[in-house]
């Protein structure tokens, strides 16, 4: 008998969350449970997923920024038939492949002045694992700083300068010399760049966690800085590259020059891991610095094939449907509609971003009946309205969105770049509803607020 793949789906659908349960991780399938998104979805397309009902949902999400271009774009998914199709020689290792040297140019043209060397790897902490030892190798200092609410990873490389204490705790020690500043507080960063032995700065230009904006002036100044006491400035693109704000780069909006790079995600197309940091030659000669050392550091999957064939059409895509541009004027478009109900809804305190990340920060009620149920609320677990505004989104609206982070009362969206009017549309007629329906007490958001402080509360 053949296998198929096809049957074999078909066949096991219905244990999808049972097999996840059993053999996965049984939190992560008990909280999708629990809020709503355990649904078996059966097809993606564009900014669109079905389930197998038919029942179409709205993805504000795009697998947190994978798909730029939506799902199974047309461009992407025939450079994977034919990667495969032309029996590409995959993986050699003891060669220098076409693809990688063709994505690394691409990714060259695109990039800030004097950035032209690409490592290639598989994910968004590899990259930024690449950035800090390109950094240290560079500069032969051992120490990094990193912003408050940074988020650039999970491994025991990033969590080092991971923001969030709940990602850290538990698997400390962590390594030593990684300092946290305050965004905006350029006499903190000073302060730890005059010591002369901070190998690197990174940042997010915008922060995934919560959608910080930095203020005008602290990025540009922190750069300067930087280059003052011989730090090199990261900037991870991971999230807010591609495209995403509006610019290619998000540093662009403040016309930074970087030291180093890191993008991934949507540099995927969705189908295949990719990550690349991107430096200047010197830099990145420093860590390969002679013939012995031409391979200190590698990953096997680094450059495959199915890989730099998605990451050269993904480019190809975003130039081609000038989608770039696109992001910046949909993103407009929606946080003009999502300023509007913030006049309307005194519980949303603010509507931020740039181009299509933004970022919908909710705070506590005046009315003395609605603030006993939102202080009800976060006294079992901060920020659980924003997670109420997702699960009714989800639930009566078919629209998939995400809490920002922990302990944050803010959501975030991140829609393909392909989004246009109708979904704007769709997207803030919902949160009107769901906003005019958390007014009311009665109403469906508040109505699943007892279940949820249940399961915050471990019940
Ligand atoms: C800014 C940033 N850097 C790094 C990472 C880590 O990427 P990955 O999950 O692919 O390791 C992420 C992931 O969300 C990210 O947003």
């Amino acid at each position: 008998m053949t296998w198929s793949l096809g049957e074999l789906i078909e066949k096991r659908r219905p244990e999808q969350y049972g097999l996840h349960r059993r053999y996965v991780n049984p939190s992560l399938a008990r909280v999708q449970s629990i809020i709503g998104f355990d649904k078996l979805y059966r097809r993606g397309e564009g900014a669109y997923l079905w389930d197998a009902d038919g029942n179409r949902f709205l993805d504000l999400l795009s697998g947190y920024s994978v798909f730029n271009l939506g799902r199974g774009h047309p461009v992407v998914k025939q450079a994977m038939h034919d990667a495969l199709s032309l029996d590409r020689p995959n993986l050699i290792q003891m060669d220098c492949p076409l693809l990688g040297g063709l994505l690394a140019e691409e990714l060259v043209k695109r990039m800030p002045p004097g950035l032209d060397a690409v490592f290639f790897a598989n994910s968004g902490s590899e990259a930024v694992d690449t950035a800090l030892k390109f950094a240290r190798a560079a500069t032969r200092r051992p120490r990094v700083l990193y912003l408050h609410h940074a988020f650039h990873g999970v491994t025991l490389s990033t969590l080092p300068i991971n923001g969030g204490r709940q990602f850290r705790e538990g698997f400390e020690p962590l390594m030593e010399g990684f300092d946290a500043v305050p965004m905006n507080d350029l006499t903190a960063l000073e302060k730890q760049l005059r010591k002369g032995d901070i190998a690197a700065f990174i940042i997010e230009p915008i922060q995934g966690k919560g959608v910080y904006i930095p203020a005008d002036g602290f990025l540009p100044e922190a750069q300067r800085l930087c280059r003052k006491y011989g730090t090199l400035l990261i900037c991870d693109e991971v999230q807010v590259g591609m495209g995403r704000t509006g610019r290619f780069l998000c540093a662009e909006h403040w016309g930074l020059e970087p030291d180093i790079v890191t993008l991934s995600k949507a540099l995927s197309g969705g189908y295949v891991p990719v990550s690349a940091t991107v430096t200047r030659r010197k830099i990145h000669d420093a860590t390969f610095s002679s013939l012995e050392r031409c391979e200190v550091h590698s990953t096997t999957f680094g450059q495959n094939e199915l890989a730099m064939a998605a990451g050269l059409a993904t480019l190809h895509v975003l130039d081609r449907e000038r989608l770039i541009e696109r992001a910046a004027t949909t993103g407009e478009k929606l946080r003009k509609g999502l300023n509007a109900l913030q006049h309307r809804y005194e519980m949303i305190a603010d509507v931020r971003g740039k181009g299509l990340i933004i970022g919908i920060e909710f705070r506590a009620p005046r009315s003395l009946k609605l603030r006993t149920a939102w202080s009800a609320a976060e006294t079992a677990h901060k920020g659980l309205f924003s997670q109420l505004v997702v699960m009714a989104l989800m639930q009566d609206h078919h629209i998939l969105t995400q809490v920002a982070g922990f302990d944050v009362n803010i959501i975030k969206l991140l829609p393909a770049l392909i989004i246009g009017d109708e979904e704007v549309e769709m997207a803030v007629s919902a949160f009107d509803q769901v906003m005019a329906e958390a007014m009311e007490l009665r109403g469906r958001v508040w109505a699943r607020s007892a279940d949820l402080i249940k399961a915050a509360l471990g019940g």
